[in-house]
């Protein structure tokens, strides 16, 4: 008999690893080294108003993780000496949210004055005192920022020795962002808002991207001189570029030739466009791994996920949460993986499946929902409209079509007849059902749980399992088979069951109306049956 096997983890728990090989990350890293910085604070307390949502905008999610999740994934990359979130808006819930992606995380609480430098303010104030090195500051609605950029910016900063870099981009479109001013020596002078530049300055296309490394002593001293007096009203961060010039320290620019990974979160279209190109990097990621992807466009990987060299994933496969897929494997085409675990060699086809086990060789659908807590052993089958849930299915056992399967242990090269349902649940409680190895169990059996069935055991078609069967048996449901002679004639009169019913009954009869009712000459068969 089979033993009942580990307990997963949820999705949203998310405790689970893959356990194959991690994707890399998509841009490589200048490859240089730098101290480990003193903190990065990322920066969270924004409403997002634009996003029209009940949601907090850094907790909406992308490639399997809310926005603030990627953004601390990459700043943890750094193994900064603290990493803190600055959070206002909802701020129990985002303060849980992370807490749950990153329990080591510090959060600091921005009070009513507003704007970026403000919420560093608070988020210097939160850390130790006196605090020297490098502090990075990061948005936790900038997704794709990568630990390599980061780690590039970082070489940068130490290269110049300077007081701040900022990472900037240049961007045909540059709308809404802070310019970059160079002085006539090409170095950074300052930064102007949009809502506070010149006609002239708004014509400068190099942006702010939001993300710097600043001297930890510079940056607040800089903050604390620093008054609200722009357009918005709000401490700029912004304006700790200028102060730092003015006092003669170096600021430096860090160009970003990938916009993408600086671009924010700001809408739902702007979600949807940053959903979509991280997954692209995703699924190159796997083919660069191995993956054959027939069709990257209509494929969907979680940054979360693994799978094997050579396994091939037909269009329209989603892929997600902590899924690790093995080496040869054929996935799909329609399937929708969730914290699944698939071993080498397994075959997937039109299948619905979370939190679930599919052993090595094993074969699932085409149609098939597996529901959490299945396991299927190696070389084993769950085929076509079959639903299994809390099963654990030993290695070879086959559950071929159009079945239920909740609550049960099944052993070794067993074979579940069609049309089998495991009555699992008797309007009060869940049952177990435990079957044996080597069984062949009949088309349209039901199993009445709790009830066992011992090894090597058969059952016939429309069986009625209520009590244990003993190994080596075979178990029916023996009722006698009743015929009511006539019935249809005289209880359906006129019917077409009816009319059918008595053209046999002519056929029957003789060769003469036999011939005109089935259109073929019976011969003599019809005199036979008429004696
Ligand atoms: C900011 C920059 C701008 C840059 C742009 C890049 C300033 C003054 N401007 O503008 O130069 O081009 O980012 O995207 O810094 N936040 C807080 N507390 C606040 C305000 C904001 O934590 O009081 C956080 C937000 O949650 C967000 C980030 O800071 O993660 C940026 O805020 P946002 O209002 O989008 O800044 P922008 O006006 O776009
Ligand atoms: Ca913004």
């Amino acid at each position: 008999m089979p033993r009942p096997r580990r307990v997963f983890g949820s999705r949203t728990g998310g405790r689970r690893r893959p356990s194959g090989p991690r994707l890399p990350g998509p841009v490589g890293s200048l490859d240089v080294t730098h101290t480990r910085p003193a903190a990065v604070i990322v920066l969270a307390a924004g409403e997002g108003t634009r996003m029209k949502s009940a949601t907090p905008k850094v907790l909406h999610t992308i490639g399997g993780r809310s926005l603030l999740h990627h953004a601390i994934a990459a700043a943890r990359g750094l193994d900064p000496v603290h990493l803190e979130v600055v959070v206002r808006h909802e701020r129990d819930r985002v303060a849980a949210h992370i807490a749950s992606c990153d329990p080591d995380c510090l959060i600091a609480d921005q009070d009513e004055i507003k704007g970026t430098g403000r919420a560093v303010e608070c988020g210097l104030a939160a850390l130790p005192d006196g605090l020297t090195g490098t502090v990075v500051v990061t948005y936790g609605d900038v997704p794709l920022l990568t630990t390599a950029t980061l780690r590039d910016l970082l070489a940068v900063h130490e290269a110049q020795a300077g007081a701040v870099t900022v990472v900037t981009s240049h961007l045909a479109d540059p709308f809404g962002y802070g310019r970059i001013v160079r002085d006539a020596d090409g170095s950074v002078l300052r930064i102007i808002e949009e809502k506070d530049a010149s006609a002239d300055e708004r014509l400068i296309t190099e942006v702010n991207s939001g993300i710097y490394a600043f001297d930890a002593v510079v940056l607040r001293e800089a903050l604390a001189g620093l008054g609200t007096d722009n357009v918005q009203g709000e401490k700029y961060l912004t304006d700790v570029v200028g102060v730092a010039r003015a006092r003669g320290r170096t600021v430096a620019a860090y160009v970003l030739a990938d916009v993408v990974q600086a671009e924010g979160v700001n809408d739902k279209i702007q979600l949807a466009k940053l959903g979509a190109e991280l997954n692209r990097r995703t699924v190159e990621a796997a083919m660069r791994e191995g993956a054959i992807i027939r069709d990257p466009a209509t494929t969907w990987i979680d940054t979360t996920v693994s799978i094997g060299r050579d396994t091939v994933v037909y269009p329209n496969t989603q892929l997600l949460g902590a899924t690790s897929v093995g080496a040869d494997c054929e996935i799909g085409p329609d399937t929708t993986l969730t914290d699944m675990e698939v071993g080498d060699g397994a075959t997937v086809c039109r299948t619905q499946a979370s939190l679930s086990v599919i052993g090595p060789g094993a074969t699932v659908g085409p149609w098939a929902y597996l529901r959490p807590g299945t396991e299927l052993g190696a070389d084993g089958k769950i085929g076509t409209f079959v639903e299994t849930k809390n099963a654990h299915i030993g290695a070879g056992s086959r559950i071929p079509h159009l079945s239920y399967v909740g609550d049960a242990t099944i052993g070794t090269g067993t074979n579940i007849g069609a049309a089998s349902v495991f009555v699992n649940y008797d309007g009060v409680a869940k049952h177990r059902t435990v079957i044996g190895d080597q069984c062949r169990m009949g088309s349209d059996t039901m199993y009445v749980a709790p009830v066992t069935v011992g090894n090597g055991a058969y059952s016939g078609a429309g069986t009625v399992i209520r009590h244990d069967v003993p190994a080596g048996a075979l178990v029916i449901s023996d009722a006698p088979q009743r015929i009511v002679e006539g019935w249809v004639q005289e209880h359906r009169p006129g019917s077409e069951s009816a009319r059918a019913a008595a053209a046999a009954a002519a056929a029957a009869e003789g060769p003469v109306a036999g011939e005109a009712a089935s259109g073929r000459h019976t011969g003599d068969d019809g005199e036979e049956q008429q004696r």
